[in-house]
């Protein structure tokens, strides 16, 4: 009896404790699906719980600054479309379809799109690949729903741009130009439509600029090179946007030496193509990971570096294998509410002739040892989506 009644107090806390988190992730090609997942903190459970039938492959998605709507860029069609979120993030209703074409020719493919925090909400995306590049500025009504296209505006004809941040002041956004080697800064006005552009030539700190996060503090942006698998923090001067030089790279790949300073020529290394950087809840960790070129037998890697209070890189934490081989995804998504947990997504690409695009998946990784002694991460949950076009980026509802 006594026994019964502690069986069920375990599972009464065990109801009480575990966390859910709902997530959603799109595809990278053809079907065109986003599935919403749940992982629970407590038993690792990580699952897909909907597949629903998106308007495209949506290369990238997020959310409207109250969660209310989801985003998603197409890589195949110049359009992107708007979702209702419903239930607690476990499903999406179609609201809109939005044409993207007016400026940018039919090179208005786009691969990144972000959203103001501030009123009035506005939605930014550019192309991807480009040559020529475009920027589209959309509004929405009051409750999230994509209105309509405010803006485009042209970069310079070797311009592609995979990667947008926006700055916490809500004042300027940067784009990452990796076709042109090139960080863009852009002055938003306060109806949020952009007036004024800037051009920083980064070619002599790395090579393919592909994506950047800006420190919640305003004072850093953190770019990730794509061809030169490294990453470097550009100071921003907070009265314009404006950004300085950095002073280090710090490699993604594994060797000796991973910092070093800016006054030599970027690394270059054919065999991988670094992906994707952001940063955890608390400001202390920055993630970038590399992916391995698609059809090899090397893996990938994710590094995590500390930062200090400030937000200035102090050391590389570890860097890890990924868990397959030749992905192309390699898109890490911090948890929002912890440092513990985060998500990435894989797929591993065998050749698009060959319909090699078969074996995506999320996994949860789970970072331990923070406080201190051998800080390290490692995959504990995996949802396997094997529909020939999952999974390109993953977002966290809750
Ligand atoms: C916002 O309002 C429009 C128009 O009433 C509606 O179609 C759409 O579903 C709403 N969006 C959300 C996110 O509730
Ligand atoms: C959403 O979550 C709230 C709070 O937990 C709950 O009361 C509500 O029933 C949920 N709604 C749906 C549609 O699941
Ligand atoms: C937004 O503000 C700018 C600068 O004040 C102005 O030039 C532009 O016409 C405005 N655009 C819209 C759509 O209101
Ligand atoms: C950027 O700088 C490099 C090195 O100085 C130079 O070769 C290149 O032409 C510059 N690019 C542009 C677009 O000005
Ligand atoms: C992938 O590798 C296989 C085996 O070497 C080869 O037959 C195929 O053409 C390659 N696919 C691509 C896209 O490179
Ligand atoms: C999701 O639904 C689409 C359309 O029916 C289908 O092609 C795809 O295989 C499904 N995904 C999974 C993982 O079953």
């Amino acid at each position: 009896m006594k026994q019964e009644i502690t069986a069920i107090v375990g599972v009464l806390v065990t109801i009480v404790t575990a966390k859910i988190h709902h997530l959603f992730v799109g595809n990278l090609a053809q079907p065109s699906a986003i599935y919403a997942l749940s992982f629970d903190t407590e038993t690792f459970d990580l699952k897909v719980t909907k597949n629903i039938t998106a308007t495209g492959s949506h290369h990238w998605i997020t959310f409207s600054n109250q969660k209310t709507s989801l985003y998603g860029t197409s890589f195949f069609t110049p359009e992107i479309s708007s979702y209702s979120v419903l239930k607690n993030g476990t499903d999406l209703r179609l609201d809109k379809v939005l044409q993207t074409t007016k400026r940018c020719g039919d090179n208005d493919r786009s691969a990144h799109i972000v959203t103001l925090q501030r009123e009035p909400q506005t939605v930014y995306m550019a192309s991807w690949p480009g040559r020529p590049g475009c920027g589209t500025v959309l509004s929405t009504l009051p409750n999230g729903t994509l209105s309509s296209v405010v803006q485009s505006f042209d970069y310079s004809s070797a311009a592609g741009i995979h990667g947008l941040a926006l700055h916490p002041s809500d004042s300027y956004m940067y784009a990452a130009d990796t076709t042109g080697d090139t960080l863009w800064t852009h002055v938003l006005s306060n109806n949020g439509t952009v007036s004024k552009t800037q051009r920083t030539n980064v070619s002599s700190i790395g090579k393919g600029p592909r994506h950047v996060a800006t420190h919640p503090n305003g004072l850093w942006l953190y770019t990730l090179f794509e061809g030169s698998n490294t990453i470097s923090a550009f100071p921003i001067d907070t009265q314009t946007g404006y950004l300085g030089s950095p002073s280090h790279r710090y490699s993604l790949l594994p060797g000796a030496s991973y910092k070093s300073p800016i006054n030599s020529t970027p690394p270059h290394d054919d065999k991988y193509w670094s992906a994707e950087i952001t940063i955890s809840p608390s400001n202390k960790i920055l993630w970038a990971t590399a992916r391995a070129k698609g059809n090899t037998t090397d893996f990938g890697y994710i590094s995590a570096f500390s930062l200090d209070s400030k937000g200035t890189i102090i050391d590389r934490l570890f860097i890890v294998p990924t868990t397959s081989t030749g992905g192309i995804a390699n898109s890490v998504s911090v948890a929002p509410d912890t440092d513990e947990f985060v998500a990435m997504t894989d797929l591993k690409n065998t050749g698009r002739d060959e319909g090699g695009w078969g074996n995506g998946y999320v996994q949860i990784w789970q970072v331990k040892g923070l406080d201190g002694s051998a800080p390290t991460a490692k995959a504990v949950a995996q949802a396997d989506i094997k529909d020939g076009g999952c999974c390109a980026n993953v977002i966290w509802y809750d």
